[in-house]
């Protein structure tokens, strides 16, 4: 007898069964809500960016539905999408019952990030690394460094050998190496000197993180162990030895950046060490470059509010002095702390978190969850709620400073920095970072949108592995105030 028609019958029985489990809903989750996979499947391979995905798909269940969570597939399995502040806050505050979830083996992204530090550890070894990076974030808040960069960037934007008062430059990429700049220096203790240099350092981790969002490894993850990414990995090493070089240079070395601190505590191992390093490098400028970049771009196309944000700037700051730390409070500050607040509400750069994992049977507001289920907090979706924000596509700095019967709601479903304990332990941090360079930009320049701006109808966003919501290529036009 012939074997191969056997043979055959064999391979497709296999593989119709891998489909099968990659793609359908396990028993013990099909009670709940769900995207469908179709259409899906077709937003990941055509490389949709994420905030589109979650407005074309996800959103319609909590705006027109009115559900609190529902199943979306992604990475290769189903995984919860919590689309409600309450349910989001009550996960979030049981660490136990909701720890972070182990990633899956081989996936590149968390072999660049490593395992050994504050963003995936559990446990007590959570509590160990949030205790050092929080005291080291609390020394003191580095204004005056934020404003010695603002005015690099001001170089960058026009530079001194050049007459001309108005530049059109790309202020996504400023943003970045501004944001770099700011945690490099005040966090890692490493100048990269990225604002005024071409740092190969920065260009390098782009690659990687280009590589890393393959659509077709995000989709399978299971390919990187099939047909591992050999180059990738090299390169991706080199980047994280290049960590270790820098921590070994700040131990000879040291400096009074957040790093020197962290290397006194006697209980971090140099992995651990170098671990949270990669970590700081990359929660701390993507996320505030891409809320800088929204911030600028929605000034752009207001401009009352950018002249509102102006106006209150000099009169509490005046033309040219130097603000410091109780200068730049959000309390001085109101309107233009209401804008920052709304640019990170609209655009969240961290469109969501880290999964969670179900460490037993729970009832999560009216929905039943089994263990062992992965939950991510959906903020974008959170921050586009209708029934909580009525307007949330519309930029309107006011609804955080109108005083209504819903501005409780309002501020208890602003979660940009999420919320429980493993909150962003740098909030304070960034938005002083927002502020200083906010208050820098606004007394210096008037800006507007190029009218040939790819933003014309809206702001779009680069895709981003890491959920991470960052403009790109928004050139905007800068002009000299006299
Ligand atoms: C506008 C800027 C920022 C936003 C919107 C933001 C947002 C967030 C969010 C949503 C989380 C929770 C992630 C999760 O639970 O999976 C987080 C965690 C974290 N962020 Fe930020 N972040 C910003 C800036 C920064 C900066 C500047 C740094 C460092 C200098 C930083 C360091 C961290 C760290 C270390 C964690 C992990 C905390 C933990 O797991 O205990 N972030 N951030």
């Amino acid at each position: 007898m012939d074997p191969a028609p056997l043979w055959w019958t064999f391979s497709s029985l296999a593989v119709t069964l891998v489909i099968f489990q990659l793609f359908t809903v396990p028993s013990h989750l099909r009670h709940l809500p769900r995207v469908p996979i179709f259409p899906l499947l077709v937003s990941y391979l055509s490389g949709e960016v994420e905030d589109v995905r979650i407005k074309r798909l996800i959103l319609p269940y909590a705006n027109e539905r009115g559900e609190g969570l529902v199943l979306v597939w992604a990475l290769g399995r189903w995984m919860i999408h919590i689309l409600d502040h309450k349910l989001a806050v009550e996960m979030t505050e049981n660490l136990l019952l909701y720890p972070k979830e182990l990633p899956p083996d081989g996936l590149l992204l968390w072999r660049f990030i490593g395992g050994s530090n504050i963003l995936m550890a559990n446990g007590d070894r959570w509590k160990k690394h949030s205790r050092v990076i929080r005291d080291a974030l609390n020394l003191s808040i580095p204004v005056d460094q934020f404003i010695y960069l603002s005015r690099n960037l001001f170089d960058a934007i026009n530079p001194p050998s050049e007459e001309n008062d108005t530049h059109t430059v790309d202020f996504a990429e400023l943003a970045q190496r501004f944001a770099l700049d700011a945690v490099g220096s005040s966090v890692l203790g490493h100048d990269f000197d990225a604002i005024r240099t071409e740092s190969l350092f920065v260009k390098e981790y782009n690659g990687i993180m280009q590589d890393i969002a393959n659509p077709l490894y995000l989709i399978m993850p299971f390919l990187e162990k099939v047909f591992p990414r050999k180059e990738v990995i090299k390169r991706m090493d080199n980047l994280v030895d290049k960590f270790q070089m820098l921590l070994q240079a700040k131990r000879n070395d040291p400096g009074d950046d957040m790093m020197t601190f962290m290397l006194k505590e006697p209980t971090m191992s140099e992995e651990e060490l170098r671990d949270n390093m990669v970590v700081l490098f990359i929660a701390g400028h993507d996320t505030s470059a891409g809320g800088l970049s929204t911030l600028i771009y929605f000034l752009a196309i207001h401009p009352e509010i950018q002249a509102a944000a102006r106006e209150e700037t000099l009169r509490v700051l005046g033309p040219t002095s130097d603000p410091g730390v109780d200068t730049l409070s959000a309390a001085l500050l109101p309107y233009l702390n209401a804008c920052i607040r709304e640019a990170l509400r609209i655009n969240t750069p961290v469109s969501y978190i880290v999964p969670r994992v179900t460490a037993e049977n729970v009832t999560l507001g009216r929905y039943y969850i089994p263990s062992n289920t992965s939950l991510i907090y959906n903020i974008y979706a959170v921050h586009h709620r209708n029934d909580v924000w009525g307007d949330p596509n519309t930029f309107r700095p006011n609804r955080f400073l109108e005083k209504t019967e819903r501005s409780q709601i309002l501020k208890d479903a602003w979660v940009p920095f999420a919320s429980g304990p493993r909150q962003c332990p740098a909030r304070n941090f960034a938005l002083y970072e927002q502020r200083a360079l906010a208050v820098m930009l606004l007394r210096e320049y008037e800006w507007t949108l190029p009218a040939d701006s790819i933003h014309q109808d809206g702001l779009k966003n680069a895709f981003s592995p890491f959920a991470l919501t960052l403009p790109h290529n928004l050139h905007i036009t800068f002009t000299k105030r006299k």
